[in-house]
């Protein structure tokens, strides 16, 4: 089946009690038994609930796992993989993952004596250097926020088999339309679903999906004992999103492709960094693992007054947090995804005061070009 197809018929595509189109929110928290002595598989919502396994069973099978988990939200869902470790034990991890992911490491999980290094992924060797007795995972996101930094999915994967670590992978900036990183021989991957696969920017939630059975159970059980689980409400309106993925994904993704060349022609604008450009550094690795760039596009103004102004002056997309939705969303890193790194640090690590980054949603894109015109001045 093609992937679209997919998109529509993944899981459970309608309700296998009531033949429903669409799978009813079971608003419920508890399920009456027939026979006390023997339960059924569905006794008390925290464990089961037939909307969230509707999700869980689509996710799997979109990213080609065996098992799909869905959490309150995407960190929810990561937190939840960490949980795997025990004190003592050491990760290798991306420097540049999502901010959330590295301060529930370096908070929560330092506590529990959770030890990680950070590490450039796009270059094997520093990984290589990096891995000790005690390494028991790698944790990658690629493309990286917001400088759209690629990693090698397969050379991590083969690392990672190799050192006999699990291979983890924040597959968010992508979705599985664009890439499924367990073909290219990733354990686990984790999603804040909040993003493309909800799509509609109103909702937070998080899926894992684990490539064998074995790793699905473990995270099932800590799923269940841990609590951070999707409510049926949410779960719904993700397997919502998911149903128009494909039209969605394409559709931004023309636009912001568009709207990246016509980026670079602009004299207000430094530098743009989108995987789709002809010179984006890593664009053949991204390719190779990749059916396409996505809809965030990265861009820098000569400095942080310039950027503050061009974001106060911008009508049609919202000046905010977040990415993947129908709507496009400009967001500051300086000031909300990587406020919490140091100035000096942040400068070292490319995200000058000047950098802005354009989640390009399904607006007609003449008219989002149009507006960051008027927004240049
Ligand atoms: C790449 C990435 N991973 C994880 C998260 C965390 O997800 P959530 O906000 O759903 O908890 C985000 C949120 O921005 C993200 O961009």
């Amino acid at each position: 089946m093609n992937y679209r197809t997919r998109l529509i018929h993944a899981g459970r595509d309608r309700d296998p009690y009531t033949g429903a189109s669409s799978i009813p929110i079971y608003q419920t928290s508890t399920f009456a038994q027939a026979d006390p002595e023997h339960l059924g598989h569905y006794d008390y919502a925290r464990s089961d609930n037939p909307t969230r396994e509707a999700l869980e069973e689509a996710i799997a099978a979109l990213e080609g796992g065996a098992r799909g988990l869905a959490f309150a939200s995407g960190m929810a869902a990561i937190s939840s993989v960490f949980l795997l470790f025990r004190p003592g034990d050491h990760l290798v991890v991306g420097e540049a993952v999502y901010g959330g992911t590295y301060r529930v490491l370096q908070g929560l999980f330092h506590q529990w004596q959770l030890d990680v290094s950070f590490v450039d992924t796009r270059d094997p060797d520093a990984v290589r250097r990096a891995i000790r007795p005690s390494t028991r995972a790698l944790f990658v996101e690629t493309p990286a926020n917001p400088l759209l930094q690629i990693t090698d999915l397969r050379a991590m994967a083969a690392l990672a088999a190799e050192h006999g670590l699990l291979s983890i992978v924040d597959n968010t900036f992508m979705s599985p339309y664009l890439q499924r990183p367990i073909e290219c021989g990733f354990d686990i991957v984790v999603h804040s679903a909040t993003k493309f696969l909800g799509g509609h920017s109103d909702l937070i939630a998080g899926l894992v999906v684990a490539r064998t059975a074995e790793v699905g159970r473990r995270l099932k059980t800590i799923q269940n004992s841990f609590g951070g689980i999707l409510g049926p409400q949410d779960s719904w309106l993700t397997l919502r999103g998911i149903k128009t993925l494909g039209v969605r994904m394409d559709a931004q993704q023309e636009s912001a492709d568009a709207i990246a060349r016509w980026l670079r022609e602009q004299p207000a604008v430094r530098r743009v960094y989108y995987p789709g450009l002809p010179d984006h550094p890593g664009r053949e690795v991204h390719f190779g693992q990749a059916s396409g760039a996505s809809a965030v596009v990265s861009f820098e103004l000569a400095d942080g007054p310039a950027a503050v102004a061009f974001l106060k002056a911008v009508h049609l997309p919202l000046v905010g947090v977040s990415l993947g939705g129908v709507e496009t969303i400009l967001s500051y890193p300086a000031t909300m995804s990587h406020a919490s790194v140091p100035r000096a640090e942040r400068q070292a690590r490319g995200i000058s005061d000047g950098l802005v980054r354009l989640s390009v949603g399904l607006e007609d894109a003449e008219d989002l070009i149009a507006d960051l015109r008027d927004a240049f001045g």
